[in-house]
């Protein structure tokens, strides 16, 4: 067996503008364009190496493997062939718990694969295969804010960084529940695709789309986070009605830190929600407000677990010795 290996990381990423539903499902199209901020603090690490059949460890636990394997017969079949991998991660995002670790661990998987074969591929080419595994990792190869064009075919569907900015912009990620989450965000989207009120949301996504280029670019942090927070309390109003299986990520913890952001925000501080698949509340704000938020978080809710996060990189391969 060859004992060749390729490590790549990258960072994970959070949705500013939502990507809530598929329009081509085995294209992994998305109905909306999207926009994120790659994470400086949240990363995945991945090493891959020939095994005997397709393995996943991840933080030295065995995995199924079922999902990395789906994945990696979609690249032989459609970029080049490859023996059976050994796919060892390391992560530093709680796992599935709606912090997106699907994102790093996709964009590092596809990344290292690339490096394994030695295949020459764009970083507009490593976006587009990686969409294939989660629609999320198709941004998480670029630093700053990134966007992913819905495009309307396999070609036009992929993501690239925005022009870089040097926005004081910073997150502090709540940490609710570290437990794997109930509704997959593939199944939690299907779901939400039935609400009356999907149409229109697409709709004033596509319109928010565009507003928050303008606000990147203007550098306004409140309305980076105001568009941000109704974008995402409109997905999430999606499940609440969806005429199929409706249902919520917020728990009681989400709805009472929700409920504190928006006191916090009355009493003039900058401080607006995000949510992905799971009940925790990342908040929007300036770094130089991050702490202040931190500890009035911390004071409100004793047990939380709190964590600052800042822009990040986008991919990079790692040497090995
Ligand atoms: O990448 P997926 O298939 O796990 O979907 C992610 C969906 C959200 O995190 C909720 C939104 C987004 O755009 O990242």
């Amino acid at each position: 067996m060859n004992d060749k290996t390729a490590t790549a990381k990258a960072h994970t990423n959070i949705a500013l503008i939502k990507y809530w539903g598929k329009k081509d499902r085995e294209l992994n199209l998305p109905t909306t364009s999207s926009l994120s901020l790659t994470l400086n603090e949240f990363y995945t690490i991945t090493t891959v190496t020939e095994g005997k059949e397709d393995t996943l460890l991840i933080n030295n636990m065995m995995q199924d493997p079922k999902r990395i394997h789906q994945f990696l017969d979609f690249l032989r079949q459609n970029v080049g062939d490859f023996p059976p991998l050994t796919v060892i991660s390391r992560n530093m995002v709680p796992t599935s718990a709606g912090l997106a670790s699907s994102a790093s661990s996709f964009a590092a998987l596809t990344a290292a694969v690339a490096k394994y074969n030695d295949w020459d591929l764009s970083e507009k080419e490593l976006s587009r295969l990686a969409r294939r595994g989660s629609g999320s990792a198709t941004r998480s190869f670029f630093p700053g804010f990134a966007v992913w064009h819905e495009g309307t075919d396999d070609e036009s569907s992929f993501a690239e960084a925005l022009p870089a900015t040097d926005l004081p912009i910073a997150l502090v990620v709540c940490e609710i529940a570290g437990t794997v989450k109930k509704v997959s965000s593939s199944d939690g989207m299907m779901r939400a695709m039935t609400s009356p009120n999907y149409a229109a949301w697409v709709e004033e996504s596509k319109q928010q789309f565009e507003e928050m280029q303008a606000a990147i670019a203007a550098k306004d942090l409140a309305k980076i986070g105001e568009l941000a927070e109704k974008n995402a309390l409109d997905m999430h109003a999606l499940n609440l009605t969806a005429t199929d299986r409706r249902f919520t990520y917020f728990n009681q913890m989400t709805q009472d830190i929700l409920a504190k952001v928006k006191e916090l925000r009355q009493a003039g501080f900058l401080a607006y929600a995000t949510l992905d698949a799971g009940p925790n509340v990342k908040i929007i704000t300036s770094q130089d407000q991050a702490e202040t938020i931190q500890a009035k978080l911390k004071e409100a809710f004793p047990k939380l677990r709190l964590e600052i996060a800042t822009p990040g990189p986008g991919f990079s391969y790692i040497k090995e010795d």
